[in-house]
């Protein structure tokens, strides 16, 4: 049985991996990529997911771009992780088909209309579109399957002390994600950070024979270098967006808990933290499945395994 996804993302270096393996892997159906502001602005998302698109020779794949800012807040892009262009180390060939000539959300909604069965939303970046999408169209609630994204973390920061990147850039749009009743699945830093590629295995890409695995070499070259500092205290790169798709993949090579999880939106400190409620002491339904372990060994397997299938 396959998955239907859409792919949201903000590509961004690790979102570009999560393409790469939705596209590569037999038991995922990639039906369309949106895209959000959040790594770079949102002209530089789309352009760089069809960028992306065109490197591995799937311009079938209908893209739109999505929103210009977060719902509340100005939008703060991550330029000192992804560079300039969101995707910075790579020469990328510019992008060779059309985008849609529709928004972000009116493509969602087309595709989840013409589905049969409910589709599964993966998102890999701040989650405006989505909200949005929920506001505009609730009578498609129950066309999505689930909502696998990355985001949050339980008790760790990676953009302030105690909040993640993606949900730190709309923290509000995540709120109304998180509350809207469907079922959720949540790649937080607690599982990505054990999802480090070595700079060794970044090399061993760098010796498989085609150009789109030459690519990534290069693009994980580039994002390796901002998590040598040594206060991450990392061995390697966290590779936090391509652990949705691998999820969706191969289940049992993670450890995760359910647990309810909301974010705060209101803290002077903490805004767009994730509150997961790992101990049972709200009694609010456990409204998310959290990932929180993963067979590191065989998922770098697997993005190697799939970089080989390009010819
Ligand atoms: C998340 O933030 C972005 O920079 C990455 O693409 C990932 O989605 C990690 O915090
Ligand atoms: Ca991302």
């Amino acid at each position: 049985m396959t998955t239907k996804i859409i792919l949201d993302c903000d590509p961004g270096h690790d979102d570009a991996l999560a393409m790469m393996l939705a596209l590569t892997n037999p038991e995922i159906e990639l039906l369309a990529v949106t895209t959000s502001a959040g790594n770079q602005t949102p002209e530089k998302t789309l352009n760089n997911a069809m960028r992306l698109l065109t490197l591995m020779h799937h311009q079938e794949i209908p893209v739109a771009g999505g929103n210009r800012t977060p719902l509340l807040k100005p939008l703060e892009t991550a330029g000192n992780v992804h560079g300039k262009s969101g995707l910075d180390g790579a020469d990328l060939p510019d992008p060779d088909f059309a985008v849609q000539p529709l928004t972000a959300i009116e493509l969602i909604a087309q595709t989840l209309r013409e589905s049969t069965t409910p589709v599964t939303l993966v998102v890999t970046g701040p989650m405006t579109n989505i909200a949005l999408f929920l506001r505009v169209y609730p009578e498609l609630k129950t066309k999505i399957a689930q909502i696998v994204y990355m985001g949050g973390a339980m008790g760790l920061g990676n953009w302030t002390p105690s909040v993640e990147f993606n949900i730190y850039v709309d923290p509000e749009a995540a709120k109304i994600v998180m509350n809207a009743g469907i079922p959720l699945v949540m790649a937080p830093l607690n599982v990505t950070h054990k999802a480090q590629i070595l700079k060794s295995e970044i090399a061993e890409i760098g010796q498989i024979d085609n150009p789109v695995a030459h690519a990534f070499a290069d693009l994980l070259n580039f994002f390796e270098r901002y998590h040598e500092a040594p206060k991450w205290g990392f061995k390697g790169a966290p590779l936090h967006d391509p652990c949705t798709i691998t999820w969706l993949i191969h289940p049992e090579w993670f450890k995760t808990e359910r647990m309810n999880v909301d974010v705060e939106t209101a803290g002077e400190l903490t805004r767009g933290e994730t509150v997961c409620d790992y101990y049972e002491l709200t009694g609010k339904p456990k409204n998310t499945e959290v990932l929180l372990d993963i067979d590191r060994a065989a998922f770098i397997q697997l993005i190697k395994d799939s970089l080989k299938t390009f010819g």
